[in-house]
């Protein structure tokens, strides 16, 4: 495998035009520089191709960041393009509802067990926001209790305020919102807690229903259902990350636990910008006198993707090639990591999983996977900071073992440099410009 120093010139040059123009550089806080190997990672990305990208520089590299996830079937699908150009055609958006809202609706209804009725936004977050919407008008209560990220807006930064980050959210909203721990059955920050400290007072449980590190603890999920009965609570399942990856039915179908509502984003449409809210009709329907509507909801173009894609999905049995894919490089990573003697492991869900170096103080462990972003990038791999290691369905196993490969010999690199003590010294980043974000991040 060529260990070579990246030529990423542009990148940097763009990424001084970039902080003139956009403030942090960039419209998704997950994609800044910063959070990769500043100096020793590509900036800016020009195009894709399955499961490879190019950046502006006109290095390849087999990608596991995946546009943080939406790109489930691959980059430049040919079915999917061909949906939306055969759409792009007729016109994206119209005057009047099109056929094309009924068939993606149906799309979803037809494998998500929680799915009766669906509504369509544009971003995760939004369709978040409506979820909790409808719970409020449908249950005459107010506050949520939340576990995970579900997007930017007021509702769910509130969780944060009292953070800088998070000036800028009226301060009144943080009663609203309450977080709670995932698999704990039975600390004061339980959900059995929150519920009780806020009886009669929660309308919703929005919630992830996974924690990407470990597996849902026996019955945790099954209890939480039942709690949310008990309490008379919507649950609302984040699907966000899990739909039609985990399974086509997301993680209500693979763990067998069913919300009342769920929300859908990036697994629908490999990269389209759409968003859905599905859920229960009883639920849903109260939709029907909310002000809940947008302009660009009805966008047949991303639409159009969300038919094909779950098609493609159906068709070629995505989420278990996901899995079998995943699986094969999580277990070939782990060899290596133990072969060779590195403190790292990946663990989680295969189509989704997480790494982790851990050596004596945090900021070795620290250095050690910027490290092995740095050495991964210049072999042709990009991976994000710990994970998720998002696989696609065009993920070949050449792929896979081109991988393993690359990331054995990052790894002998590492174990070199901690051996010798130069972990510090052998990073090529260079410090990156300084901004507020960076100052509180
Ligand atoms: C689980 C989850 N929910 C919600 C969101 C927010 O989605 P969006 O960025 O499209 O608003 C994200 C985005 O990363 C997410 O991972």
């Amino acid at each position: 495998m060529e260990r070579k120093k990246i030529d990423i010139k542009k990148s940097l040059e763009l990424y001084k035009r970039i902080l003139k123009v956009i403030p942090g550089g960039s419209q998704t806080m997950s994609k800044r520089p910063e959070n990769f190997a500043f100096g020793a990672f590509p900036i800016f990305l020009e195009k894709g191709k399955g499961s490879h990208v190019w950046d502006v520089d006109g290095n390849e590299y087999i990608d596991y960041i995946m546009s943080l996830g939406p790109i489930t079937l691959g980059y430049c699908y040919p079915v999917i393009n061909e949906a939306v150009k055969a759409q792009l055609e007729k016109g994206s958006i119209f005057s009047l509802p099109h056929r094309l809202e009924i068939e993606a609706a149906e799309a979803i209804i037809d494998c998500v067990p929680c799915a009766e009725m669906v509504r369509f936004f544009k971003t995760g977050a939004e369709a978040a926001a409506a979820a909790v919407r409808v719970a409020r008008a449908f249950t005459g209560k107010e506050k949520i209790a939340s576990y995970g990220y579900h997007g930017w807006l007021d509702i769910w930064t509130a969780e944060h305020i009292g953070h800088p980050r998070a000036r800028g959210v009226p301060s009144v909203l943080k009663d609203y919102i309450i977080s709670f721990n995932y698999n704990d059955f039975e600390s004061e920050n339980s959900i059995e807690s929150v519920l009780k400290k806020h009886k009669d007072e929660i309308a919703c449980i929005v919630m992830s229903p996974i924690s990407y590190w470990s597996p849902p603890k026996d019955g945790y999920l099954k209890w939480v259902r039942e709690l949310a009965d008990e309490h008379e609570v919507v649950l609302v399942f984040d699907e966000i990350v899990t739909g039609f990856r985990l399974s086509l039915g997301g993680a209500q179908e693979y763990f067998g636990v069913t919300p009342d509502l769920a929300c859908f984003a990036k697994g629908i449409s490999n990269g389209l910008p759409i968003s859905a809210l599905a859920g229960k009709k009883e639920i849903m329907q109260i939709m029907e006198d909310l002000t809940v509507s947008s302009t660009y909801g009805g966008d047949t173009l991303s639409l159009a993707a969300v038919t094909a894609a779950i098609k493609e999905c159906k068709e070629k049995s995505v989420p278990e090639y996901l899995w079998r894919q995943g699986r094969k490089l999580m277990e070939g990573l782990n060899k290596k990591a133990r072969d060779v003697g590195v403190n790292v492991e990946w663990v989680g869900f295969a189509p989704i999983s997480m790494y982790r170096f851990s050596y004596e103080n945090a900021s070795l462990s620290s250095d050690m996977t910027v490290l092995f972003l740095q050495e991964c990038a210049k072999r042709g791999v990009l991976f994000r900071k710990e994970g998720p290691v998002y696989i696609s369905f065009s993920h070949t196993n050449e792929d896979i073992e081109r991988t393993i490969d690359v990331c054995g010999e990052a790894l002998e690199f590492l174990r070199d440099a901690y051996e010798k003590g130069e972990v510090h010294s052998r990073l090529e980043t260079l410090k990156p410009p300084n901004s507020p974000y960076r100052r509180f991040s």
